[in-house]
Protein backbone atom coordinates (compact mmCIF):
# COMPACT_ATOMS: atom_id res chain seq x y z
CA UNK A 1 0.00 0.00 0.00
CA UNK A 2 1.59 3.19 -0.72
CA UNK A 3 0.59 6.06 1.95
CA UNK A 4 1.35 10.24 1.66
CA UNK A 5 1.23 11.55 5.32
CA UNK A 6 0.24 15.51 5.54
CA UNK A 7 2.48 17.63 7.98
CA UNK A 8 5.40 16.81 9.99
CA UNK A 9 5.22 18.60 12.95
CA UNK A 10 5.12 17.30 15.94
CA UNK A 11 3.20 14.48 15.78
CA UNK A 12 3.86 13.60 11.89
CA UNK A 13 7.08 11.98 12.85
CA UNK A 14 4.89 9.46 14.95
CA UNK A 15 2.72 8.61 12.70
CA UNK A 16 5.86 8.15 9.47
CA UNK A 17 7.81 5.67 12.37
CA UNK A 18 4.78 3.70 12.73
CA UNK A 19 3.79 3.01 9.05
CA UNK A 20 7.44 3.47 7.43
CA UNK A 21 7.72 0.25 10.10
CA UNK A 22 4.45 -2.05 8.88
CA UNK A 23 5.80 -4.88 5.94
CA UNK A 24 2.74 -3.89 3.93
CA UNK A 25 3.56 -0.58 3.43
CA UNK A 26 5.32 -0.04 -0.06
CA UNK A 27 6.12 3.85 0.08
CA UNK A 28 5.61 6.68 2.05
CA UNK A 29 5.76 10.29 0.58
CA UNK A 30 5.53 13.22 3.14
CA UNK A 31 4.48 16.91 2.31
CA UNK A 32 4.71 19.69 4.67
CA UNK A 33 4.93 23.07 3.48
CA UNK A 34 7.91 23.92 5.77
CA UNK A 35 11.54 22.54 3.96
CA UNK A 36 13.55 22.60 6.82
CA UNK A 37 10.46 19.92 8.87
CA UNK A 38 11.04 18.10 5.61
CA UNK A 39 15.08 18.07 5.22
CA UNK A 40 14.53 17.18 9.15
CA UNK A 41 12.43 14.21 8.59
CA UNK A 42 14.38 13.54 5.13
CA UNK A 43 17.31 12.59 7.29
CA UNK A 44 15.44 10.11 9.89
CA UNK A 45 13.69 8.49 6.49
CA UNK A 46 15.85 8.58 3.86
CA UNK A 47 13.99 6.18 1.80
CA UNK A 48 10.56 8.26 1.82
CA UNK A 49 9.53 10.80 -0.75
CA UNK A 50 8.83 14.35 -0.10
CA UNK A 51 6.25 16.96 -1.37
CA UNK A 52 5.89 21.07 -0.37
CA UNK A 53 2.69 21.23 -1.23
CA UNK A 54 0.03 18.81 -0.46
CA UNK A 55 -2.16 19.19 -3.96
CA UNK A 56 1.01 17.69 -5.55
CA UNK A 57 1.08 14.67 -3.21
CA UNK A 58 -2.70 14.01 -3.87
CA UNK A 59 -1.81 13.76 -7.79
CA UNK A 60 0.24 10.98 -7.12
CA UNK A 61 -0.98 7.09 -7.61
CA UNK A 62 -1.26 6.38 -3.64
CA UNK A 63 -3.84 4.46 -1.80
CA UNK A 64 -4.32 6.54 1.52
CA UNK A 65 -3.55 9.83 2.76
CA UNK A 66 -2.99 10.30 6.42
CA UNK A 67 -4.06 14.39 7.40
CA UNK A 68 -1.58 15.76 10.47
CA UNK A 69 -2.07 19.07 10.20
CA UNK A 70 -3.57 21.70 12.64
CA UNK A 71 -7.65 20.86 12.72
CA UNK A 72 -8.19 24.56 10.39
CA UNK A 73 -7.07 22.50 7.86
CA UNK A 74 -8.83 18.92 8.27
CA UNK A 75 -11.63 19.53 6.63
CA UNK A 76 -10.28 20.53 3.09
CA UNK A 77 -7.42 18.55 3.01
CA UNK A 78 -9.26 15.95 4.00
CA UNK A 79 -12.02 16.72 1.70
CA UNK A 80 -10.28 16.87 -1.38
CA UNK A 81 -8.26 13.40 -1.08
CA UNK A 82 -11.26 12.15 -0.65
CA UNK A 83 -12.16 13.54 -4.05
CA UNK A 84 -8.80 12.19 -5.24
CA UNK A 85 -9.79 8.46 -4.47
CA UNK A 86 -8.05 7.96 -1.48
CA UNK A 87 -8.61 6.71 1.82
CA UNK A 88 -8.21 9.34 4.71
CA UNK A 89 -6.76 9.02 8.32
CA UNK A 90 -7.32 12.24 9.89
CA UNK A 91 -6.10 13.36 13.33
CA UNK A 92 -7.93 14.14 16.45
CA UNK A 93 -9.82 16.27 16.67
CA UNK A 94 -11.62 15.25 13.54
CA UNK A 95 -12.63 18.98 11.98
CA UNK A 96 -13.43 22.42 13.26
CA UNK A 97 -17.31 22.14 12.28
CA UNK A 98 -20.01 19.44 12.72
CA UNK A 99 -21.12 20.29 9.25
CA UNK A 100 -17.70 19.71 8.02
CA UNK A 101 -17.58 16.14 9.45
CA UNK A 102 -20.78 15.29 8.11
CA UNK A 103 -19.73 15.93 4.61
CA UNK A 104 -16.76 14.22 4.93
CA UNK A 105 -18.39 11.12 5.93
CA UNK A 106 -21.60 11.18 3.36
CA UNK A 107 -18.37 11.67 0.87
CA UNK A 108 -16.48 8.91 2.16
CA UNK A 109 -19.45 6.93 2.41
CA UNK A 110 -20.09 7.62 -0.58
CA UNK A 111 -17.69 6.50 -3.12
CA UNK A 112 -16.54 3.71 -0.29
CA UNK A 113 -13.85 4.96 0.89
CA UNK A 114 -12.11 4.30 4.85
CA UNK A 115 -12.31 7.21 7.11
CA UNK A 116 -10.56 7.08 10.62
CA UNK A 117 -10.04 9.37 13.18
CA UNK A 118 -6.86 9.34 15.14
CA UNK A 119 -8.27 8.64 18.93
CA UNK A 120 -5.00 6.51 19.73
CA UNK A 121 -5.79 5.66 23.06
CA UNK A 122 -8.76 3.29 21.99
CA UNK A 123 -5.76 1.58 20.73
CA UNK A 124 -3.43 1.47 24.16
CA UNK A 125 -3.74 -1.62 26.64
CA UNK A 126 -4.89 0.30 29.18
CA UNK A 127 -8.16 1.27 27.27
CA UNK A 128 -8.85 -2.15 26.10
CA UNK A 129 -8.25 -3.53 29.66
CA UNK A 130 -10.28 -1.26 30.87
CA UNK A 131 -13.24 -2.15 28.34
CA UNK A 132 -12.77 -5.19 29.07
CA UNK A 133 -13.28 -4.87 32.84
CA UNK A 134 -16.08 -2.50 32.20
CA UNK A 135 -18.02 -5.17 29.45
CA UNK A 136 -17.91 -7.85 31.93
CA UNK A 137 -19.65 -6.09 34.62
CA UNK A 138 -17.28 -5.81 37.38
CA UNK A 139 -17.55 -2.24 38.31
CA UNK A 140 -21.36 -2.19 37.55
CA UNK A 141 -23.47 0.25 36.06
CA UNK A 142 -21.07 3.51 35.41
CA UNK A 143 -22.07 6.09 37.89
CA UNK A 144 -19.39 8.76 36.79
CA UNK A 145 -16.18 9.57 35.25
CA UNK A 146 -13.76 12.27 36.31
CA UNK A 147 -10.43 13.01 34.63
CA UNK A 148 -7.11 15.26 35.10
CA UNK A 149 -5.22 16.07 31.82
CA UNK A 150 -2.54 18.70 32.87
CA UNK A 151 0.67 19.88 32.48
CA UNK A 152 2.96 22.42 30.58
CA UNK A 153 1.49 21.51 27.38
CA UNK A 154 2.03 22.32 23.81
CA UNK A 155 -0.25 25.08 22.85
CA UNK A 156 -1.89 24.78 19.50
CA UNK A 157 -2.58 28.01 17.30
CA UNK A 158 -6.00 27.56 16.59
CA UNK A 159 -7.62 25.73 19.24
CA UNK A 160 -8.20 26.27 22.91
CA UNK A 161 -6.95 23.47 25.57
CA UNK A 162 -10.84 21.46 25.32
CA UNK A 163 -9.86 21.39 21.80
CA UNK A 164 -7.09 19.76 21.86
CA UNK A 165 -6.64 17.92 24.86
CA UNK A 166 -10.81 16.85 25.41
CA UNK A 167 -10.58 14.24 22.24
CA UNK A 168 -8.28 11.65 24.31
CA UNK A 169 -10.85 11.45 27.17
CA UNK A 170 -14.01 12.16 25.41
CA UNK A 171 -13.10 9.06 22.71
CA UNK A 172 -12.32 6.70 25.50
CA UNK A 173 -15.29 7.44 27.36
CA UNK A 174 -17.36 7.02 24.24
CA UNK A 175 -16.18 3.80 24.04
CA UNK A 176 -15.95 2.56 27.26
CA UNK A 177 -19.94 3.50 27.31
CA UNK A 178 -21.45 3.25 24.19
CA UNK A 179 -24.97 2.94 25.70
CA UNK A 180 -24.81 5.85 27.68
CA UNK A 181 -26.58 9.35 26.00
CA UNK A 182 -25.08 12.85 26.58
CA UNK A 183 -27.70 15.11 27.37
CA UNK A 184 -26.20 18.47 28.23
CA UNK A 185 -23.00 19.89 29.03
CA UNK A 186 -21.39 23.22 30.43
CA UNK A 187 -17.80 24.50 30.03
CA UNK A 188 -15.52 27.33 31.42
CA UNK A 189 -12.26 28.40 31.04
CA UNK A 190 -10.12 31.03 31.07
CA UNK A 191 -7.29 32.51 28.59
CA UNK A 192 -4.38 34.02 29.91
CA UNK A 193 -2.10 34.76 26.73
CA UNK A 194 -3.88 34.97 23.75
CA UNK A 195 -7.53 34.24 22.69
CA UNK A 196 -7.65 30.01 23.26
CA UNK A 197 -8.62 28.99 26.78
CA UNK A 198 -5.16 27.67 28.08
CA UNK A 199 -7.21 25.98 31.49
CA UNK A 200 -10.68 24.56 31.51
CA UNK A 201 -13.46 22.66 32.45
CA UNK A 202 -16.49 20.24 31.01
CA UNK A 203 -18.89 18.51 32.19
CA UNK A 204 -21.85 16.57 30.79
CA UNK A 205 -24.76 15.05 31.72
CA UNK A 206 -26.10 11.82 30.96
CA UNK A 207 -29.93 10.79 29.68
CA UNK A 208 -29.38 8.12 31.63
CA UNK A 209 -29.24 7.16 35.29
CA UNK A 210 -27.60 10.28 36.75
CA UNK A 211 -24.30 9.09 35.32
CA UNK A 212 -22.10 12.38 34.91
CA UNK A 213 -18.78 13.24 33.30
CA UNK A 214 -16.04 16.19 34.69
CA UNK A 215 -13.18 16.61 32.42
CA UNK A 216 -10.63 19.37 33.68
CA UNK A 217 -7.51 20.31 30.76
CA UNK A 218 -5.18 23.23 31.58
CA UNK A 219 -1.85 23.84 29.46
CA UNK A 220 -0.33 25.03 31.97
CA UNK A 221 0.31 23.03 34.69
CA UNK A 222 3.61 22.95 36.81
CA UNK A 223 3.06 19.10 37.24
CA UNK A 224 1.90 16.61 34.93
CA UNK A 225 -1.23 14.63 35.77
CA UNK A 226 -3.02 12.01 33.61
CA UNK A 227 -5.79 10.24 35.57
CA UNK A 228 -8.98 9.06 35.32
CA UNK A 229 -11.54 7.90 37.67
CA UNK A 230 -14.32 5.47 36.17
CA UNK A 231 -16.96 4.53 38.91
CA UNK A 232 -19.44 2.01 39.31
CA UNK A 233 -21.69 0.97 41.64
CA UNK A 234 -20.07 -2.19 42.88
CA UNK A 235 -16.46 -1.00 41.84
CA UNK A 236 -14.06 2.11 40.89
CA UNK A 237 -10.87 1.78 38.51
CA UNK A 238 -8.33 4.49 38.63
CA UNK A 239 -6.43 4.85 35.15
CA UNK A 240 -2.95 6.87 35.68
CA UNK A 241 -1.40 7.40 32.51
CA UNK A 242 1.52 8.41 34.64
CA UNK A 243 2.61 4.90 35.71
CA UNK A 244 4.53 2.75 34.61
CA UNK A 245 3.79 -0.36 35.41
CA UNK A 246 0.42 -0.04 37.49
CA UNK A 247 -1.82 2.42 35.23
CA UNK A 248 -4.78 0.38 36.10
CA UNK A 249 -6.28 -0.38 39.79
CA UNK A 250 -9.58 -1.68 40.24
CA UNK A 251 -10.88 -0.84 43.72
CA UNK A 252 -13.14 -2.78 45.61
CA UNK A 253 -15.27 -0.13 47.33
CA UNK A 254 -18.51 1.90 46.79
CA UNK A 255 -21.27 3.93 49.21
CA UNK A 256 -24.35 1.70 50.33
CA UNK A 257 -27.26 3.38 51.26
CA UNK A 258 -29.55 0.79 53.42
CA UNK A 259 -32.70 2.76 53.50
CA UNK A 260 -34.03 6.29 52.77
CA UNK A 261 -33.99 7.12 56.07
CA UNK A 262 -30.18 6.56 56.26
CA UNK A 263 -29.58 9.52 53.86
CA UNK A 264 -31.41 11.72 55.89
CA UNK A 265 -29.66 10.56 59.06
CA UNK A 266 -26.10 10.60 56.91
CA UNK A 267 -25.67 7.18 57.80
CA UNK A 268 -23.81 6.27 54.60
CA UNK A 269 -21.69 3.27 54.42
CA UNK A 270 -18.48 3.15 53.21
CA UNK A 271 -17.38 -0.32 51.65
CA UNK A 272 -13.62 -0.89 50.86
CA UNK A 273 -12.50 -3.76 50.01
CA UNK A 274 -9.26 -5.24 47.91
CA UNK A 275 -7.70 -3.01 45.16
CA UNK A 276 -6.05 -4.75 42.37
CA UNK A 277 -4.13 -3.92 39.39
CA UNK A 278 -4.24 -5.67 36.15
CA UNK A 279 -1.74 -6.60 33.90
CA UNK A 280 -1.97 -4.20 30.71
CA UNK A 281 -0.41 -5.18 27.11
CA UNK A 282 2.64 -2.65 26.41
CA UNK A 283 2.34 -2.53 22.40
CA UNK A 284 2.84 1.18 20.99
CA UNK A 285 -0.96 2.66 20.14
CA UNK A 286 -0.21 3.67 17.17
CA UNK A 287 1.02 0.97 15.53
CA UNK A 288 -2.18 -0.80 16.09
CA UNK A 289 -3.65 2.20 14.63
CA UNK A 290 -2.07 2.03 11.73
CA UNK A 291 -2.26 -1.72 11.14
CA UNK A 292 -6.27 -1.00 11.77
CA UNK A 293 -6.49 1.79 9.48
CA UNK A 294 -4.56 -0.41 6.39
CA UNK A 295 -6.90 -3.74 7.22
CA UNK A 296 -10.30 -1.25 7.10
CA UNK A 297 -9.02 -0.61 3.52
CA UNK A 298 -7.94 -4.22 2.67
CA UNK A 299 -11.67 -5.89 4.48
CA UNK A 300 -13.47 -2.70 3.08
CA UNK A 301 -14.92 -2.34 6.14
CA UNK A 302 -15.67 0.29 9.04
CA UNK A 303 -12.76 0.94 10.99
CA UNK A 304 -12.48 0.94 15.02
CA UNK A 305 -12.34 4.62 15.01
CA UNK A 306 -14.36 6.04 11.93
CA UNK A 307 -15.80 9.38 11.12
CA UNK A 308 -19.18 9.17 13.60
CA UNK A 309 -16.94 8.67 16.39
CA UNK A 310 -15.06 12.12 15.65
CA UNK A 311 -18.57 13.77 14.79
CA UNK A 312 -19.44 13.14 17.74
CA UNK A 313 -16.87 14.40 19.83
CA UNK A 314 -16.76 17.51 17.53
CA UNK A 315 -20.19 18.05 18.48
CA UNK A 316 -19.07 18.09 22.39
CA UNK A 317 -16.84 20.52 21.62
CA UNK A 318 -18.22 22.67 19.77
CA UNK A 319 -21.20 22.99 22.12
CA UNK A 320 -18.44 23.03 24.85
CA UNK A 321 -17.12 26.19 23.06
CA UNK A 322 -20.26 27.79 22.91
CA UNK A 323 -20.60 27.45 26.65
CA UNK A 324 -17.78 28.98 27.83
CA UNK A 325 -18.58 32.39 25.51
CA UNK A 326 -21.45 32.36 26.96
CA UNK A 327 -20.42 32.11 30.43
CA UNK A 328 -21.02 28.32 31.17
CA UNK A 329 -24.11 28.27 29.61
CA UNK A 330 -25.88 25.01 30.35
CA UNK A 331 -25.91 23.42 25.88
CA UNK A 332 -28.28 20.70 24.76
CA UNK A 333 -26.64 18.07 22.94
CA UNK A 334 -28.18 15.35 20.13
CA UNK A 335 -25.44 13.24 19.52
CA UNK A 336 -27.10 12.25 16.11
CA UNK A 337 -25.93 12.38 12.61
CA UNK A 338 -28.35 15.14 11.18
CA UNK A 339 -27.74 14.75 7.25
CA UNK A 340 -27.61 18.83 6.69
CA UNK A 341 -25.29 18.16 4.38
CA UNK A 342 -25.95 20.23 0.64
CA UNK A 343 -27.06 17.10 -1.16
CA UNK A 344 -26.28 19.46 -4.76
CA UNK A 345 -22.81 20.10 -2.99
CA UNK A 346 -22.26 16.30 -2.79
CA UNK A 347 -23.62 15.68 -6.52
CA UNK A 348 -20.99 18.06 -7.98
CA UNK A 349 -18.50 16.75 -5.37
CA UNK A 350 -18.98 13.30 -6.90
CA UNK A 351 -18.86 14.54 -10.65
CA UNK A 352 -15.18 16.00 -9.71
CA UNK A 353 -14.51 12.42 -7.73
CA UNK A 354 -15.50 10.32 -10.86
CA UNK A 355 -13.30 12.79 -13.17
CA UNK A 356 -10.75 12.55 -10.84
CA UNK A 357 -10.66 8.49 -11.14
CA UNK A 358 -10.40 8.51 -14.79
CA UNK A 359 -6.88 10.29 -14.91
CA UNK A 360 -5.69 8.10 -12.21
CA UNK A 361 -5.59 4.27 -11.25
CA UNK A 362 -6.27 3.19 -7.58
CA UNK A 363 -7.03 0.24 -5.45
N1 LIG B 1 -3.40 11.49 18.28
C1 LIG B 1 -2.65 12.12 19.14
O1 LIG B 1 -2.36 11.65 20.23
C2 LIG B 1 -2.11 13.46 18.75
C3 LIG B 1 -1.02 14.02 19.44
C4 LIG B 1 -0.56 15.27 19.02
C5 LIG B 1 -1.18 15.94 17.99
N2 LIG B 1 -2.24 15.37 17.37
C6 LIG B 1 -2.94 16.07 16.28
O2 LIG B 1 -2.10 16.11 15.13
C7 LIG B 1 -2.36 17.30 14.38
C8 LIG B 1 -1.05 18.07 14.22
O3 LIG B 1 -0.59 18.46 15.49
P1 LIG B 1 0.95 18.87 15.74
O4 LIG B 1 1.06 19.08 17.20
O5 LIG B 1 1.84 17.93 15.03
O6 LIG B 1 0.98 20.29 15.00
P2 LIG B 1 2.27 21.05 14.44
O7 LIG B 1 1.86 22.46 14.29
O8 LIG B 1 3.46 20.72 15.28
O9 LIG B 1 2.52 20.38 13.01
C9 LIG B 1 1.69 20.59 11.91
C10 LIG B 1 2.56 20.53 10.65
O10 LIG B 1 1.70 20.64 9.53
C11 LIG B 1 2.32 21.50 8.56
N3 LIG B 1 1.22 22.06 7.75
C12 LIG B 1 0.20 22.83 8.18
N4 LIG B 1 -0.64 23.10 7.15
C13 LIG B 1 -0.12 22.47 6.06
C14 LIG B 1 -0.53 22.38 4.70
N5 LIG B 1 -1.64 22.97 4.25
N6 LIG B 1 0.26 21.67 3.84
C15 LIG B 1 1.38 21.06 4.28
N7 LIG B 1 1.82 21.13 5.57
C16 LIG B 1 1.07 21.81 6.44
C17 LIG B 1 3.08 22.53 9.39
O11 LIG B 1 4.12 23.12 8.65
C18 LIG B 1 3.58 21.69 10.56
O12 LIG B 1 4.87 21.15 10.31
C19 LIG B 1 -3.43 18.08 15.17
O13 LIG B 1 -4.69 17.76 14.66
C20 LIG B 1 -3.28 17.51 16.58
O14 LIG B 1 -4.47 17.61 17.35
C21 LIG B 1 -2.70 14.15 17.70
Amino acid sequence: MKIGIIGAGYWGPNLIRNFHSIKEVASITVCDFDEERLEYIKSKFPNITTELDYKKLLDKNIDAVVVATPVGSHYQIAKEALLSGKHIWVEKPFTAKSNHAEELIKIAEENDLRLFVDHTFLYTGAVRKMKEIISNGELGNIIYFDSVRINLGLFQHDVNVIWDLTPHDLSIMYYLIPDKTVSSLTACGVSNFNEHENIAQLSLNFKEDNCFAHFHVNWTSPIKIRKMIVAGDKKMLVFDDMENSEKIKVYDCGVEIKSKECIHKMLVQYRTGDMYSPKVMQTEALSLAAKEFLQSIIEKREPLTNGRDGLKIVQILEAAEHSIKNNGLTVKIDNGFNHKTNPEMIKKDKVEFKNNRRKKSFV
